[in-house]
Order: structure tokens, then sequence, then C-alpha cells
């Protein structure tokens, strides 16, 4: 094969058969085909779009290239959630040791944040002495005893998907579906979960910015789960404002703490909630009350003992960012828009996200929202407080924010509803 012809056929809207698909992902996860042939090809799947039975060998491919994992031996039912990525989305921390609490295990390999979107990993190594590296044993050793692990992918697990989201990231070629589907359902499923729950995205905040593309991701993804035996659903959900009142690090592990108190915000609970039940259904646990787990504790004795497995004090203090600057609400009236794009740069430029991959994070910096859309507020009255550990940022956090805020007349409701769909 040659890696040109294949780039001119993509090109020219052709399709690419299975055999040239395998020889690609294979010859660029050994450096056979370089980064700008592999950039030049995913820049025309972008552009041209891949067929179903194209994205179905480009995502089987990239499981050959490592690992598979096997959790059959643990003789519980497995389940997961993965989020296409957004602002504020903590779900994944209470979520996990919430569906623990009833006999299904749960296997959250997770990553880093890159962008304005958070990573659980990044807010996880808020809490003192947490590890995200746990081997292959301890991985196990965890999910039969404990039920729940969050922790980070090891490198064997789909390695030309760590390659090539690497370099899409710098190449502008992350907005696409066929390549954003074969990247999630391909770590996913080496992983060898059985159920898996995807929270689709929709919104400002989010890859997909329209409900139509976040629609077809979905479906395409439901497809890939299926067609390799994972029991999988999507929900769609909105990302146009962010998730709960925090987007951070240490911020969001408090919020999460809240959740598992049994409190917490509406939104953030709501979309637990329903994950969890979206996950106990898949794994075949249809008549459990996740919500009465929030409220008596066993899902917070289940988080405290896997914080604790990976070398965490859940009762420790969490850092505090050393500066905050407070925005205050320009007008009277009914907060209508607070966009999580804006929020989610604003947190980035803050310290919460990094710029570059080696990059380290700021825990305590963040977003600290006061007021939600559907809000009644006074001018002058706090919207926002800014958190840095290095003051400089503020200025640039402010600019992100400009426009991010609409005050309508009272009696106007925002549009949003968060759970959109189901697929
Ligand atoms: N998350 C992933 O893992 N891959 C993508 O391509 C986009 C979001």
């Amino acid at each position: 094969f040659d890696a040109v012809d294949i780039i001119r056929t993509k090109r020219d809207k052709g399709t690419l058969t299975a055999e040239q698909i395998d020889w690609t992902i294979d010859a660029y996860t050994r450096g056979v085909v370089a980064d700008e042939q592999m950039a030049a090809l995913n820049m025309a799947i972008l552009l041209n779009g891949m067929s179903r039975a194209e994205v179905s060998r480009w995502t089987a491919a990239m499981i050959a290239s490592g690992d598979r994992m096997d959790f059959s031996a643990l003789g519980k039912p497995t389940a997961d959630k993965h989020s296409t990525g957004g602002v504020g989305d903590k779900i994944t921390l209470a979520l996990a040791p919430l569906v623990a609490v009833f006999g299904v295990a749960v296997p959250q390999l997770s990553g880093r944040g890159l962008g304005h979107t958070g990573g659980t990993l990044d807010k996880l190594e808020a809490i003192p002495g947490w590890r995200a590296e746990l081997g292959n044993e301890e991985l196990m050793s965890q999910l039969a005893g404990i039920g729940a692990v969050i922790c980070a992918a090891g490198a064997g697990l789909a390695p030309a998907d760590k390659k090539l989201y690497a370099l899409r990231d710098v190449t502008g070629t992350v907005e696409s579906i066929p390549l954003i589907a074969s990247s999630i359902m391909s770590k996913k499923i080496a992983e060898g979960t059985q159920a898996l729950v995807l929270d689709v995205k929709v919104g400002s905040g989010a890859f997909m910015k329209d409900e139509e593309s976040a629609r077809e991701l979905a479906a395409t993804m439901v497809d890939l789960g299926t067609g390799a035996g994972v029991e999988t659903v999507a929900l769609l959900t909105n990302m146009d404002t962010p998730l709960g009142l925090t987007a951070g690090n240490a911020i969001e592990v408090e919020e999460a703490v809240e959740v598992l108190a049994g409190g917490g915000p509406d939104d953030v609970v709501e979309l637990t909630v329903r994950l969890a039940d979206e996950m106990l259904r898949a794994a075949g646990v249809p008549d459990a009350d996740p919500a009465a787990a929030l409220k008596d504790g066993r899902a917070m004795d289940v988080w405290n003992r896997m914080i604790e497995a990976q070398g965490g004090d859940p009762r420790a203090k969490l850092p505090v960012a050393r500066h905050s600057e407070v925005v205050y609400a320009p007008a009277d009236g009914v907060l209508l828009q607070l966009d999580a794009l804006a929020v989610g740069v604003a947190a980035w430029r803050l310290g919460a996200g990094r710029a570059r991959k080696e990059d380290p994070v700021q825990a305590g910096a963040g977003v600290r929202l006061h007021a939600k859309p559907g809000a009644v507020v006074r001018a002058g009255e706090p919207l926002m407080t800014l958190l840095t550990d290095t003051p400089a940022r503020f200025g640039r956090a402010k600019e992100a924010l400009a426009g991010a805020v609409v005050i309508g007349p009272e009696g106007d409701r925002p549009g949003q509803q968060l759970i959109i769909d189901r697929i």
C-alpha cells in the first residue's frame, strides 16, 4: 500500500477498503506512515466523511493496535460511562461509586482535559495523595473489592488513538464525527466493558454545536458499540451552560462530594441519577434506586473507599486558589444565558486546564457560578467568582467571558432542557 494513494482516494471522496484501513492504522502506529500523511488523511476524512462500514473498520483497526482487557473473571456485570466532553462535567466522580453500590463493577478509564474541556483525572488529582496510574492487577483487585475505579487508561490500550488524538488536536481535525466516534469507541471496546452509556453533549461547550450532528455522532457510536457486542445507549444532553455551579478541579470535586452527601445542584443530581439508571439497566440491574443511595450515604461509602484505595485522603482539605475576583451582574432581570464555552475557556485560562499536554494544572483554579440560567438577578449582584494562583491570568479570563452573560426581561425563560433525548 501507498499512503499517498490512500490520501488521494479520500481526498477525491472515494471509499477506503478494509485492507487499506488496516494497513494505514498499523503503519501509522509503527511510524511507517508519517504524521504529515496521517494529518492530511484526517483532514480529508473530516471534509469528506466516512461510510459506517469504514468507521467500523477504522475502529476495529485502532482496537487491534493494542491490548484488550477482559473483566469476565470478576464474576459481576461491568458498566462504564463516557462523556464526549463538556464544562463543569464532574458527573463521573459521583456516578462511578453510585453504580458500584448495586454490585455492578465500574472500570472508569478516564482522561485529562485539553482545551476548554475539563478532565476527570485532573479533577481527582486535586485530592491530596490520589494516584491516577494503576497497574492491571491493582485495577482488577479494586474492581473486585470496592467495585469502582477511576484511573488513567494504560499505554497499551488503543495506542493508535493516543497518537492520532494528539495529532488531531494540533491539526484542526478533532471535530469530525467518524474520527470522534472511532476514537471514543476504540478505547471503550478495548477496555472490555459489557455495558456502556454515552453522554453526548450538544451546545456551545461541546464538540458538537448542533443537535443534528450530535445525533449522528450518538447513532454512529451506538452502532459501533452494539456491533462489538457492548450493550450501548446514548443520551443527548445540553452543554450550552456549565453543569452545576463549578468549572475547575478542586471545586468540582467539592461539588461531587456534595452530591454524594445527598445535596448538590439539581442539574448534576438529575444527570447523575439518570446515567446511573441507564448504566444499571444496561448491566441487567433494572430495579435499583440510585437516588436513594445518594441520600443514605451508600454511594459516599464507596467513594471514600475508592479514593483511599488510590492513596487519596477523602477527608483532606482540598487546595484553595490564592486569588479571586468577582464578576457582577450588569443589569436586573432573568439570567437567560451563561455560555459554557466562555466559562470553560475562562477556567482554562485561569489555570484549571493546560495549553500543552505536558503543562501542569492548578488544583484550585476555576470559575464558581453564583447563578444559573433561569435565576432572577439584580445589577451589581455577584454572578461568578474567578479563582487562580496567578492573578496575571484574570485579564484574559475576563476577555473570554465577554458576551457570555445574557440577561433578559423578567418573565422570559431560558429554552434549554438538560436531557434532550435517548438513542
Ligand atoms: N474524546 C475522545 O476520546 N476522542 C475524541 O475524538 C473526542 C473526544
